[in-house]
């Protein structure tokens, strides 16, 4: 029988990012051996090394190598030694954000699940996270990343303009994506917005309550964004399905990381093309690159996400969760999640022991 072979793009990027990605690879290849699935993987550059190395963060190249392949895997981006440079050619602004746009990439989901064994991790009491399972659906192509920015002088000084617009279409993709998942969950959804201020949260609104008459079976509930990162650590628990735009969701994935143990923990998948992206939904951790310190669970969930919504391949997936949930049950922690009477493992180690798990 012939195996499909699935076209990986694998994008390491900047700081902890070279790092984490092996890390993802090695168990992506013991879960393809145990499953007979066969990756090929093709590597290439964005961000800060990009730069260094063609002068450009997103070179056609690579954007060529992500549209010929079945899936793309990322690291992470930027750094210190690119901060300086002008905001248009930064990694963030010049590599990340294209290719998304590139992409076309309009959905970001990010789960957020409370592993049993991570409960003493989190900074918050054990009886608000207990049980915690939800996910964002974050808008990711439109709103205040993509509108037109501005600066101009004044007499007083400068004046900077950044441009926040959803239109109908960008909001109904997005959510019909977040009911249809709310089916395979609870059956809940909250939108997130702030109709008390915002033009573009109104059109939000009313463009989700309207959609939501093809979802009788799917409960709707509204909330200011100010609301729900005040929840979020009040009563996790209520929610099931997040939906929100581009900026709130940003911030509220951040927020909701905690609940987890570690922004270290943070999964993402990126849907809506051909082409689907796999991230951790943290950075490139300048401070602690190179040593071999990083978490790379994130990673290596995304990794997981991409065998379900890529490949379809669900027992797969679910393989390299039970794995991850396995090596922390058995006490193994990465810095980031270290407690007393845990026992220390560094990025490598943790790699191989979720690694192993799937032999
Ligand atoms: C994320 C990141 C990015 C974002 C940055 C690096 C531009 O924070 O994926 O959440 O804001 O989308
Ligand atoms: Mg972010």
């Amino acid at each position: 029988m012939n195996k499909t072979v699935y076209q990986i793009a694998v994008l390491p990027g900047d700081g902890i990012g070279v790092e984490i990605v092996p890390e993802a690879i090695k168990v992506l290849k013991q879960a393809g051996e145990r499953y007979h699935l066969e990756f090929k993987f093709t590597e290439a550059l964005i961000g800060g090394v990009a730069i260094d190395a063609v002068g450009k963060a997103l070179p056609e190249e690579t954007l060529e190598i992500c549209r010929n392949s079945d899936a793309v895997l990322l690291g992470a981006i930027g750094g210190p030694k690119w901060d300086q440079l002008p905001a248009q050619e930064r990694p963030e602004a010049a590599a990340l954000l294209p290719l998304r746009k590139a992409l076309g990439l309009f959905a970001n989901l990010r789960p957020v699940t409370v592993y049993p064994a991570l409960i003493g991790a989190s900074t918050l009491k054990p009886d608000i996270i207990e049980g915690v399972d939800l996910i964002v659906f974050r808008e990711l192509t439109g709103g205040l990343y993509f509108g037109n920015k501005a600066r101009r002088p004044i007499e007083s000084g400068e004046e900077a303009i950044d441009t926040l617009i959803y239109t109908t279409p960008e909001i109904e993709r997005i959510t019909r994506l977040a009911f249809e998942a709310a089916r395979k969950r609870r059956k809940k959804v909250t939108s997130i917005d702030k109709a008390n201020v915002l033009e573009s949260s109104r059109l939000w609104r009313e463009t989700v309550i309207r959609l939501s008459a093809d979802y009788p079976d799917i409960e709707l509930e509204h909330m200011y964004v100010d609301n729900c990162a005040m929840q979020l650590i009040r009563y996790p628990k209520q929610f099931d399905v997040i939906l929100t735009e581009n900026m709130f969701g940003d911030i509220l994935t951040d927020e909701a990381s905690m609940l987890t143990g570690s922004i270290g923990m943070l999964a993402s998948a990126s849907l809506g093309g051909q082409v689907a992206l796999y991230e951790p939904a943290h950075g490139s951790a300048p401070d602690i690159a190179g040593q071999k310190k990083a978490n790379p669970l994130a990673t290596i969930l995304s990794a997981a996400m991409m065998l379900r919504y890529s490949f379809n391949q669900e027992s797969a997936a679910q393989a390299i969760e039970k794995a991850v949930v396995s090596v922390l049950d058995e006490k193994y922690r990465t810095g980031d999640l270290m407690e007393p009477g845990m026992k220390a493992v560094n990025m490598e180690e943790m790699g191989d022991l979720v690694a192993q798990k799937l032999v």
